[in-house]
C-alpha cells in the first residue's frame, strides 16, 4: 500500500465510537484569548474531531476532516491542542444524546478561558437545534449531516467571528461530496451511496436528523472507488441507512444491484461490503449477485428488529415475520454460505412475553451470526415515544439478557461448526501480547491468528481454523 496512516479508530455500532486524528505538529492553544486563538494564521488552525454514533457518522468525519484540511487547519490528536473541537454526535438512544451533553459540559468555563472554538455536528445537533445554544452556550457551531454542503460557507463565517453558526436545513435534495476526504481506516475505505431515510420506523430519529432518501449518482461513486483503488484500498464499505433503495439519481438511473456490480468489477478491488440492508428492499437479486461475484462479500447485515408480526406492524417496519423469514430462505439457497446478522429492539411499548418469544425462536429460525440488541429507549419526534405500554427498564434489561444468552448459544454452536475450515483472512489489526494477527473474513467473522511471517496488516491471508468461541475464531495462517 502506497499510503501512510497515523490515524486509530474504534467503531461500534450505534454506541461507542472514538476517531482519533492524526497528530500535526499542533501549537498549544491553551491559555490564548479566543479571537486570537481562532484566527487564521500562516501555521494554519488546529482541530480536533470526536465521533459518536454508526459508521456512517465516522465517514462523515472523514469528510469534514477533508473539507477542513482543504481549508489549511491541521488534525491534531486531542481536544486540549485544538482551537476547534468539534463533535459528531449521535441521537439513536438516549444514552448517546446523554453522552454528548456531558462532553459539552466539560467545556463550561473552559471553553472560553483557554480560547476553544466548540461545534456540534451530527443528528443530536440536528435533532436539538438552536436549543444546544441554551444548554450549552459556550458552543459556537451546530450543523446537521444534511448541511455539510454548506460547511465551507459555515467555517468562513465562523472565522470571521462569529458565534452562533447553524446550518440546520433538512430539506434538500443534496448529498455530502468533497475532493478531498481524511480516510481514518487504511483497510477499509467507507463510502457513502445514499443519504438520509424515507422509512418512518415509529421508534427511530433518523428521517428527522438525517433527512429524505438522497442517492449519490454512479459515476461520481465509481469515480471515488477508482481513486481507492488507485490509493492501494482493495476492500470498500458502502453505506447508506437503506442501503439497498440505492436509485441512482443520473440518467442511466442504475439500481442497487446494477451498482453492486460495477463496484465490483473495478479493477484492485476484492472485498465489497455494504450496510444496512432494509429487509422491505431486499431482493433475490441481491443474493444472486452475491451469489455469483467473489467480490461481493458473504455477509448480509439484515436488521429484523422483533420477531413477532404485531410488534413489526406497531414499529412500522413493512414487513412480516414470515416475509422477513422468506427473505432468508433465498439467502440460505444460495451456492456459497452467507453470514446473516441483525439488529433487535426489546421492549419496545406494548411487547408482550407471547412477542418476546417471538423474537427468541426467530433466533433459532435465521440462526444470526451476530446480533445488535438494544433496549428501547423512547425518542422525540417519534410516534413510539406516545405509545402506551411502555415496559419498565427492569423488565427491558431481563429481556435483553435474556436475547443475549440465547444468541451466544447460537453463535457458539455456529462457530464450533467451522473449526477445521480455511478462511481468507484480510488483515487489520495485531494483538502483539498475545502474538496474534487479526482479520476479517468475507464473511465479516474477526479471525485471530500467529503466523511466522511479518508484516502482514493489509494482506490477505489463509486461515486453517483451530478454535471457536462465541464472538471469533483463533487459527494458524498459511506460511
Ligand atoms: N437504518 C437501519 C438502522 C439504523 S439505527 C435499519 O433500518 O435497520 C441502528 C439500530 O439502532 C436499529 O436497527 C435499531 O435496532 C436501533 N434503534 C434505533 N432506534 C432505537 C431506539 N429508539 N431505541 C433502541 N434502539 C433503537
Ligand atoms: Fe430508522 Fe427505520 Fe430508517 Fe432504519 S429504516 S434509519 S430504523 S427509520
Ligand atoms: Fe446515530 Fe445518527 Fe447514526 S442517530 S446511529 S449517528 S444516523
Amino acid at each position: 500500500m502506497n499510503k501512510t496512516f497515523d490515524i486509530g479508530i474504534e467503531a461500534l455500532s450505534g454506541g461507542k465510537q472514538i476517531a482519533t486524528l492524526p497528530q500535526g505538529d499542533c501549537i498549544s492553544r491553551e491559555n490564548t484569548p479566543f479571537d486570537a486563538a481562532f484566527a487564521p494564521s500562516k501555521d494554519g488552525k488546529s482541530f480536533y474531531i470526536e465521533t459518536f454514533g454508526c459508521q456512517m457518522n465516522v465517514h462523515d468525519s472523514e469528510k469534514v476532516s477533508g473539507v477542513l484540511l482543504a481549508r489549511g487547519y491541521r488534525a491534531v490528536n486531542s481536544p486540549a491542542q485544538a482551537a476547534l473541537v468539534l463533535y459528531n454526535t449521535c441521537s439513536i438512544r438516549e444514552k448517546a444524546a446523554h453522552k454528548v451533553f456531558s462532553r459539552l459540559g466539560e467545556w463550561r468555563t473552559a471553553a472560553r478561558d483557554q480560547g476553544k472554538v466548540i461545534g456540534v455536528l451530527g443528528c443530536l445537533a440536528q435533532q436539538e437545534g438552536e436549543e444546544i445554544f441554551e444548554r450549552a452556550p459556550w458552543v459556537s457551531l451546530v450543523c446537521g449531516s444534511a448541511s455539510y454542503r454548506r460547511l465551507p460557507e459555515l467555517m468562513a463565517e465562523l472565522e470571521s467571528g462569529g458565534r452562533r453558526v447553524m446550518g440546520l436545513d433538512l430539506d434538500t435534495e443534496e448529498t455530502f461530496e468533497t475532493e478531498v476526504t481524511r480516510r481514518d481506516n487504511p483497510i477499509r475505505a467507507y463510502l457513502t451511496i445514499i443519504e438520509g431515510c424515507n422509512y418512518s420506523c415509529a421508534y427511530c430519529v433518523v428521517p428527522h436528523t438525517r433527512g429524505p432518501e438522497r442517492s449519490r449518482p454512479s459515476k461520481s461513486i465509481l469515480a471515488e472507488v477508482r481513486r481507492l483503488a488507485d490509493e492501494g484500498y482493495t476492500e470498500i464499505q458502502l453505506l447508506g441507512q437503506t442501503v439497498n433503495s440505492y436509485r441512482d439519481p443520473s440518467p442511466r438511473g442504475w439500481n442497487f444491484v446494477e451498482l453492486l456490480r460495477a463496484v465490483a468489477e473495478v479493477e484492485g478491488i476484492r472485498r465489497v461490503r455494504f450496510t444496512t440492508s432494509h429487509p422491505n428492499d431486499f431482493t433475490r437479486e441481491i443474493v444472486a449477485a452475491v451469489d455469483a461475484t467473489p467480490q461481493l462479500c458473504d455477509h448480509f447485515h439484515l436488521p429484523v428488529q422483533s420477531g413477532s408480526t404485531r410488534l413489526l406492524r406497531a414499529m412500522r417496519r413493512t414487513y412480516s415475520r414470515e416475509e422477513y423469514l422468506e427473505k432468508i430462505s433465498w439467502i440460505r439457497a444460495a451456492r456459497r454460505p452467507i453470514s446473516v446478522t441483525s439488529d433487535i429492539i426489546v421492549g419496545f411499548p406494548g411487547e408482550t412475553e407471547a412477542d418476546f418469544e417471538d423474537t427468541l425462536t426467530l433466533l433459532d429460525a435465521v440462526g444470526y451470526d451476530s446480533v445488535f440488541s438494544f433496549k428501547y429507549s423512547p425518542r422525540p419526534n417519534t410516534p413510539a415515544r406516545e405509545m402506551p405500554d411502555a415496559i419498565p427498564e427492569e423488565e427491558k434489561g431481563r429481556r435483553l439478557a435474556v436475547l443475549q444468552g440465547r444468541q451466544r448459544q447460537i453463535q457458539t454452536a455456529r462457530n464450533e461448526k467451522l473449526i477445521g475450515e480455511c478462511f481468507e483472512v484480510l488483515v487489520d489489526g495485531r494483538h502483539a501480547e498475545r502474538g496474534q494477527w487479526a482479520g476479517r473474513s468475507t464473511s465479516n467473522r474477526v479471525v485471530n491468528f500467529t503466523s511466522p511471517r511479518e508484516n502482514l496488516l493489509g494482506q490477505y491471508i489463509q486461515v486453517q481454523i483451530t478454535r471457536s468461541g462465541p464472538n471469533s475464531l483463533v487459527g494458524e495462517g498459511s506460511t
